[in-house]
């Protein structure tokens, strides 16, 4: 049996499911590259051609912006969107790898602020492909028939996990949250046509947060690396999200039976925008579908595809009816798609 299947065949519900709204919230402090200049040896120049990104927003502890706070924020944008109250949703899904706690998960405390007394919740762990994790397990749990309403949050706040004296790390990333909220549908024709979760744990030293000295891949030179702090081969990940990111579009196209251009929106995680443009190149896809805001966010992890999800609804350029390709990639290393019919 294949664990990655589609919807189609024998026993499919007469109902489906829809994303009934989605929405979003950044920090409000922009770090700049001009700023990182005065920080770290580098330059606008470099970031620029490397990354894409020209700044990023940081969260300020001390005005109260948090990893909670914004998934907080994000899922009560995303359920004004739906017109929904919070007690309407039975479950809460929050996917981030940079939670203030872990005993209580982010989402039970995040499901307290709303007041989503009706809610179960948990948080989900596959960094910059949690959100996409997160939107298959919501669908999947509605389209069995055990949930009617969930709300799915992606949140990371790498500036937490980051040392701000690592020219490498540094400039990519940012902060952000972004939520969907998935609703039973009575058209059995909404909700995913194809998707894939894909994980090989034996990159897990191409990225990952050590927390014990233990927690360091053999052979590493630990007076050179920081506890706490994320580390990257950042050479490794950009080959591996270049072949996985294309070939993860062309499995998730060709189980659903669909072309490239049949795709109306690719919602893509903010890696680099040099690897955004090579899966555009390696399909034909035309700018105009395939969304970056990296320029103006960096590279938030699990918040990036729901951000850029949650400002395509914003602006009224995606709509029910069109076909939806969410697509990640980060540790672990993790990969996943999510083709809906919407
Ligand atoms: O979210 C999912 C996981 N992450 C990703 O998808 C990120 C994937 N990786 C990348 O995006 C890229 O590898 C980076 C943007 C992180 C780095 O770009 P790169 O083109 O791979 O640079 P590099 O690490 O190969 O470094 C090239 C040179 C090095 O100098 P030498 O050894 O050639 O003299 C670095 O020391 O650039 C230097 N360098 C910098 N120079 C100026 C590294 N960082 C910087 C910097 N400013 N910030």
């Amino acid at each position: 049996m294949n664990a990655n299947a589609g919807k189609s065949g024998a026993g499919s519900p007469s109902f489906g499911v829809r994303i009934a709204g989605a929405g979003s919230c950044v920090p409000e402090k922009r770090l700049t590259n001009h700023d990182l200049e005065k920080m770290v040896d580098t330059s606008d120049e470099w970031i620029v051609q490397r990354t894409g990104v020209r700044e990023r927003r940081i969260c300020d502890p001390e005005k109260g912006e948090s990893n909670r706070v914004l998934c907080t924020r994000a899922i009560e944008a995303a359920l004004r969107d739906a017109r929904m109250d919070a007690t309407e949703l039975d479950l809460l899904i929050v996917a981030t790898c940079t939670g203030e706690s872990t005993v209580p998960s982010v989402a039970c405390r995040v499901s307290d602020n709303i007041g989503a007394v009706n809610a179960g919740a948990f948080d989900l762990v596959a960094a910059c492909s949690g959100f996409v994790y997160a939107l298959n397990v919501a669908h999947d749990l509605i389209r069995a028939g055990s949930h009617r309403a969930v709300g799915v949050v992606g949140c990371d706040v790498m500036s937490s996990i980051l040392d701000y004296s690592d020219r490498a790390l540094c400039i990519l990333f940012g902060d952000a949250a972004g939520a969907a909220v998935l609703r039973i549908s009575d058209n059995p024709e909404q909700g995913i046509l194809s998707r894939f979760l894909h994980a090989d744990g034996a990159g897990w030293h191409d990225l990952y947060l050590p927390r014990r000295p233990v927690d360091f891949p053999d052979g590493a030179d630990q007076e050179k690396l920081k506890l706490n702090c994320l580390q990257m081969n950042g050479r490794q990940i950009y080959k591996f999200a270049v072949a996985r990111f294309g070939d993860l579009i062309q499995e998730t196209l060709d189980k659903a039976g669909l072309t490239a251009d049949q795709v109306d929106h690719y919602v893509c995680h903010q890696s680099n925008a040099r690897i955004l443009e090579s899966a555009r190149e390696r399909f034909g896809i035309p700018s105009e579908k395939l969304y970056v805001n990296i320029d103006k966010f960096g590279n938030s992890s699990a918040g990036s595809a729901p951000l850029c999800f949650a400002q395509l609804r914003e602006m009224g350029r995606v709509k029910d009816g069109q076909v939806v390709m969410f697509v990640a990639f980060g540790a672990g290393l993790t990969w996943a798609s999510s083709l809906w019919q919407l």
